[in-house]
């Protein structure tokens, strides 16, 4: 759901069909190229249409796998809430959708150290969770959490690393950032939520 130029449709290696449901027309173009240009248009139907009206594009229950990265999180409650029932809705009981969910520490250290916003810089909001109140969030929706995936586990350190050291020590960062994901954190940046329908 809401793929943009899908950007992630194309990085994935499977042999399922699948379809894309994106409200603008000028993302469907690019995504429409992008899915030719790395040869899986046959694998993807990409419809125009609304998220929140997803039923009125896709059959109820026909989904093993619905994912949507970089949507939901702009949400309010009442708006996700209802995407979240469009989005069972569409699944098969014990599909499982797949998003990214910020976390609430980082996030709020990361607000705290830039109170104010650099000028013309758009505010958007980003809904922000503890792994638990993520968990309690998904089951008042009907779904439980099978997996939370921790992305950018040490978030100050390693921004502090690609940025300020770029410039000295710059071919060994990426080495360097993989190395630090490997320590455990209770707080990183987001994560990548793997859900199951109930
Ligand atoms: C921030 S972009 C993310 C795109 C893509 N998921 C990614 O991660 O690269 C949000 C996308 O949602 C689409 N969108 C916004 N509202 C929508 C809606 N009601 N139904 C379907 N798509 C929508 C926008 O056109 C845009 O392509």
């Amino acid at each position: 759901m809401a793929p943009g130029p899908a950007r992630l449709a194309v990085e994935l290696i499977h042999g399922a069909h699948g379809t894309m449901v994106e409200n603008s027309e000028e993302m469907i173009a690019i995504a429409r190229g992008r899915l030719m240009q790395a040869g899986l248009d046959s694998r993807w139907k990409v419809l125009q249409g609304d998220a929140f009206n997803l039923g009125g594009y896709v059959q109820p229950g026909s989904f093993d796998l619905a994912y949507t990265f970089r949507f939901l999180r702009h949400f309010r409650t009442p708006e996700r809430e209802q995407l979240y029932a469009n989005l069972r809705q569409s699944l098969k009981t014990g599909g499982h959708l797949v998003f990214d969910v910020v976390g609430d520490v980082v996030y709020q250290q990361v607000e705290a150290r830039n109170p104010q916003r650099a000028a013309g810089e758009i505010a958007i909001y980003d809904v922000t969770y503890t792994a638990q109140s993520f968990s309690e969030e998904m089951e008042r929706n009907g779904f439980e959490v099978v997996k939370l995936h921790p992305i950018l586990k040490h978030f100050t350190m390693q921004s502090l690393l690609s940025y300020k050291l770029d410039d000295v020590i710059g071919p060994v960062i990426p080495a360097a950032l993989a190395a630090i994901e490997l320590l455990p954190s209770g707080a990183p940046l987001e994560w990548v939520a793997v859900c199951r329908k109930r």
